[in-house]
């Protein structure tokens, strides 16, 4: 497959699935930078996970849309035609041990990270799904296949500025290509636009989007049971393949018409081992962040995902997000008063949290019934589980086994069937309209270096 040829077992390995340094991060992320105004340019090329030195990458391309999107007619004769040849020239330091840099071929570095991967040509854009923080993803056909697909074409910020390749959509990228779940979005390949300015992921395509599907429709208990049951299996699986997603929420999270919920947007995602070491707190969209996560704590687990389901669990039955904080102390306020404020007791290491000076509060009770009252029909043992997921201390909150084995799953009604839950009219056929809580961003934003 083009992708594995372009993105797995090379560098980007070592650099992203692994444990990289500040200083490796910084060289990926000027894998490509700059090309001149007529089309034709130089990009760097990013250097082994080790030193770091760079190759200079000659590309020429024919003309093409703005967006780089072949629109309407494909084709030999469409516009948007890509790459016509991308020659890595080293740079007299650069070695051709790594895939990044490439490796001789008659003389030339063949550079892997583009040769090998197909152009969009192919697609033909239907319409524009939602822009996000890292791309802008449309709906399109597969000309050759005549299958719906996903395209998310990749803010590259390259024309602005010198940011280079998101590492975000590095790691996305690299993540996916290891993960198959019929709960995960399936990313089939990476396509080249005109220029390198132009790389779209190419997706299984969803008719719906979670947040969207709350918006209008009520979940029955039994359907409600039977996406938290999937969204549980999907994230089970996540953790067991060593991977925290980071940036749970309903707009992650896609349903296709068979009923078959998929987890997507993998751009905050990492790698993780044990023991845990020091990742970046600011992860996660403030809404679904954890309240170790927002209390500083950097050694911090697969627990930060079970708190997002738990938050989207709330929302499916709230039908409106369960805390929506303005700001760090504000959700953390939120949280705080439907749990209760932690205590040594209730939460050891609580007193020796980095953040848990700057914020104090008085000692209150919890409000769980008050916030979610039974006419919202989750009954005791629903509570029971959504409490288990919403425990303050990430050591004692469910792992997603624990969850996905609660007897609230036992309890009447029973989890529907996927095949048996209703048909919407497709949502993702059309852009997205304004809503009613539009979650903020997720944290960084294009280019920003996460760990
Ligand atoms: N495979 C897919 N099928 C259908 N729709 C999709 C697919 N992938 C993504 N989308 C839609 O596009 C939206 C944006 O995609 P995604 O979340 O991957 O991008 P993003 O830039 O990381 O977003 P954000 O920053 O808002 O979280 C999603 O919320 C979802 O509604
Ligand atoms: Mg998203």
């Amino acid at each position: 497959m083009a992708i594995a040829a372009c993105f797995a077992g090379s560098a980007f390995e070592a650099l992203l699935g692994g444990i990289p340094s500040n200083e490796e991060k910084l060289r990926t992320a000027s894998l490509i930078e700059g090309v001149g105004a007529n089309g034709a340019g130089s990009a760097l090329v990013g250097p082994g996970a080790r030193a770091p030195k760079r190759a200079k990458l000659t590309v020429r391309v024919r003309s093409s849309p703005p967006d780089g999107f072949s629109n309407g007619a494909v084709g030999s004769s469409g516009r948007g035609v890509g790459v016509v040849s991308a020659v890595v020239t080293p740079s007299p330091s650069a070695s051709p041990k790594s895939p990044l840099r490439g490796s001789p071929v008659d003389g030339k570095l063949h550079r892997p990270l583009m040769d090998g991967c197909r152009t969009v040509d192919r697609f033909r854009k239907l319409n524009r799904i939602d822009e996000g923080t890292y791309g802008v993803v449309y709906r399109a056909r597969d000309t050759e296949t005549d299958n719906i697909v996903a395209l998310k074409q990749l803010k590259l910020n390259a024309a602005k500025s010198d940011e280079g390749f998101p590492i975000a959509s590095l790691r996305e990228i690299n993540i996916l290509t290891r993960l198959d779940h019929p709960h995960v979005v399936k990313l089939h390949e990476v396509v080249m636009g005109s220029s390198q300015h132009h790389i779209f992921m190419v997706f299984e395509y969803a008719e719906h989007e979670l947040k969207t599907l709350l918006e209008r429709h009520d979940f029955s208990v039994a359907e409600v049971k039977c996406l938290l049951r999937q969204l549980l299996e999907g994230v089970e699986y996540l953790h067991d393949s060593w991977v925290i997603h980071r940036d749970l929420k309903t707009s992650n999270v896609l349903l296709n018409n068979k009923g078959v919920l998929k987890v997507c947007d993998f751009g905050l995602a990492r790698h993780y081992g044990e023991p845990s070491r020091k990742y970046t707190k600011t992860v996660v969209t403030l809404w679904y962040r954890a309240p170790e996560l927002l209390l500083g704590l950097r050694a911090y687990t697969t627990k930060v995902d079970i708190w997002s389901v738990g938050c989207i669990l709330a929302e499916m039955f709230l039908k409106r997000p369960l805390f929506c904080g303005k700001a760090e102390l504000h959700q953390l306020s939120l949280i705080y008063q439907l749990t209760g404020v932690p205590t040594e007791e209730t939460w050891p290491g609580y007193d020796s949290l980095p953040n848990r000076k700057s914020f104090d509060f008085k000692l209150s009770m919890p409000t769980w019934r008050m916030v979610l009252p039974e006419v919202g029909d989750l009954s005791d043992a629903g509570l029971e589980l959504l409490r288990c997921m919403l425990t303050c201390c990430p050591s004692r909150r469910a792992t997603a086994a624990d969850a996905a084995d609660h007897p609230y799953f036992d309890e009447r009604p029973l989890p529907q069937d996927p095949s048996l839950m209703p048909s919407f009219h497709e949502t993702n056929s059309v852009g997205r309209a304004k809503r009613c809580f539009r979650s903020p961003p997720p944290p960084g934003g294009a280019g920003l270096l996460q760990e």
